[in-house]
């Protein structure tokens, strides 16, 4: 019988390291990634270019059925994402671009157009998800499911320090209102809400470094037999 092709799949809210975690599982294994985030973020951004607003659900529909979108990854391994062949990498990652993308992200005809193209991500030798339903609808029958989960606190404290890094001039208050905002909208939606898939294995990262959760999942991955030898 032909084996499907593995999939791990890893949640959570936003800034519980599920970035980080994945890309270091995918650099690992050898293995496919998919940013499902990310293509909801240049749905949001596709609205402001197109002069379309995140609240008109036909639209933006039509917007994510057409979407031109591609990946590169550059000689530096930053991931560069483009929108009709138009650099978005940067623009999808502010703060207004999580905002567009939750906001476009509760459409129903939104989710349902980009389901395809999320499986397609999914071709040998495997693939590491990550977004809010890769569990529970996009990739169900995955061999093994993370939830990544941390307070909003914590959360919104990590996001500080890396602004602050960055140079921005952000507030931690207002920071940790947008995370709350953002936790309620993507988990009180309707299709698809963010929660953990029964299967799944659950990790808190709030007083956990992030090398202590790394080990945590690789330990899962080494239980579930889809580390090769
Ligand atoms: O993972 P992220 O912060 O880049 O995701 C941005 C937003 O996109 C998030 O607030 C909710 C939405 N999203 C989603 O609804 N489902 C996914 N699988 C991934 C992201």
């Amino acid at each position: 019988m032909v084996q499907p092709v593995p999939v791990i799949t890893v949640d959570g809210p936003s800034g519980a390291g599920k970035g980080t975690i994945s890309h270091m599982l995918a650099d690992t294994l050898g293995w496919h990634f998919l940013d499902s985030g990310a293509l909801y973020r240049v749905v949001g951004q596709a609205c402001l270019l197109e002069g379309v607003g995140w609240d008109e659900q036909r639209a933006v529909a039509d917007i994510a059925r057409h979407l031109e979108v591609s990946f590169r990854t550059a000689p530096s391994g930053e991931v560069l994402v483009a929108y009709k062949g138009r650099d978005v990498s940067r623009t999808i990652r502010t703060e207004e671009g999580g905002r567009g993308a939750s906001t476009v992200a509760a459409i129903p005809a939104v989710r349902e157009a980009l389901l395809a193209r999320q499986r397609e991500f999914r071709q040998p030798p495997g693939l590491v998800a990550d977004g809010r339903d890769m569990g529970t609808v996009v990739f169900p029958s995955a061999p093994l499911k993370i939830f990544l989960t941390a307070s909003a606190r914590e959360r919104a404290q990590r996001r500080y320090k890396q602004l602050i890094a960055k140079g921005e001039n952000v507030s931690l208050p207002r920071l940790l209102e947008d995370i709350e905002e953002r936790d309620a909208r993507d988990s009180g939606r309707e299709v698809a809400p963010l929660m953990p898939a029964e299967d799944a294995v659950v990790i808190d990262s709030t007083a956990t470094a992030i090398d202590d959760v790394f080990a945590q999942v690789m330990q899962a991955v080494r239980d579930r037999g889809l580390l090769k030898a």
